[in-house]
């Protein structure tokens, strides 16, 4: 794994743009794999930013998230279609038709089917972003007897419950079931960066680069990937 340690979440929010943006350079109709929460919000940030400044142009991109929250319709405010529409899709002009985020409303068996190929047909994804759960969860794949393969229905754990609720006015709020890509769905991407910041994440970082690999900490498995970046702030890397 090729880990880069950058002062601050800006500056590791800077370097991870700089990525996409030669990723986009490089091929105009790139499929960009994209994540919530709020470690990648520096990111979109920049790219926000270079799009303003006519540096990037997403008319040709593919978008594909990595999960929602089952129960949530687009519209709800805490559903991550909301947060991906608000933190850069309507700020940047990519096709509303690119984007893809599953649905959390869809019969959920139906649309992981249709989700895996709708990546297939889109020739799948040339560059994923990922964030990591404190319990080494990537997407909502959440630690398991196995790594899962494709886009599914999962529940949340305690912890993520937990870990989420700041988003909503209580823990009851939080639903309790996701639709996510699968362990095999992200492996699949050509290339991936993860990113952490912040010293809560340092103990999950240890276990992603050093740790065994296993199903019990998933985002362990990337270190079976051939081109993953680990791209950290310095509290994040504290353990390493
Ligand atoms: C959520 C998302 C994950 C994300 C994780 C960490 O549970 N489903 O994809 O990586 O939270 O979020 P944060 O970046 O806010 O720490």
């Amino acid at each position: 794994m090729n880990v880069q340690v950058f002062k601050s979440a800006e500056q590791m929010g800077k370097a991870a743009a700089a990525m996409f943006a030669a990723q986009v350079i490089k091929k105009p109709e790139s499929v960009l794999g994209l994540a919530t929460g709020s470690t990648p919000l520096p990111v979109y940030a920049n790219l926000i930013e270079m799009h303003k400044d006519g540096l990037l142009d997403f008319s040709k991109v593919i978008s594909f998230n990595l999960d929602e929250y089952c129960g949530l319709a687009q519209t709800h405010d805490q559903s991550y279609y909301y947060f991906m529409r608000e933190n850069l899709f309507k700020h940047i002009n990519i096709r509303k038709e690119a984007i893809h985020v599953p649905s959390g409303t869809a019969d959920a068996e139906a649309e992981s089917a249709a989700y895996e190929k709708a990546i297939c047909a889109a020739g799948g994804i040339d560059l994923q972003i990922l964030g990591l759960g404190l319990n080494g969860h990537i997407g909502f794949n959440e630690p398991a007897d196995d790594f899962a393969k494709v886009t599914h229905k999962v529940r949340l754990t305690e912890s993520t419950i937990e870990a989420n609720k700041r988003f909503f006015a209580s823990a009851d709020e939080v639903p309790r079931e996701a639709i996510t890509m699968g362990v095999g769905t992200i492996m699949a991407a050509r290339e991936i960066i993860i990113a952490a910041t912040g010293a809560g994440k340092a103990e999950a970082v240890a276990k992603l680069v050093k740790g065994e690999v296993t199903p019990q900490f998933p985002a362990s498995v990337l270190q079976m990937h051939g081109c993953v970046t680990v791209m950290l702030d310095e509290a994040a890397a504290g353990l390493l």
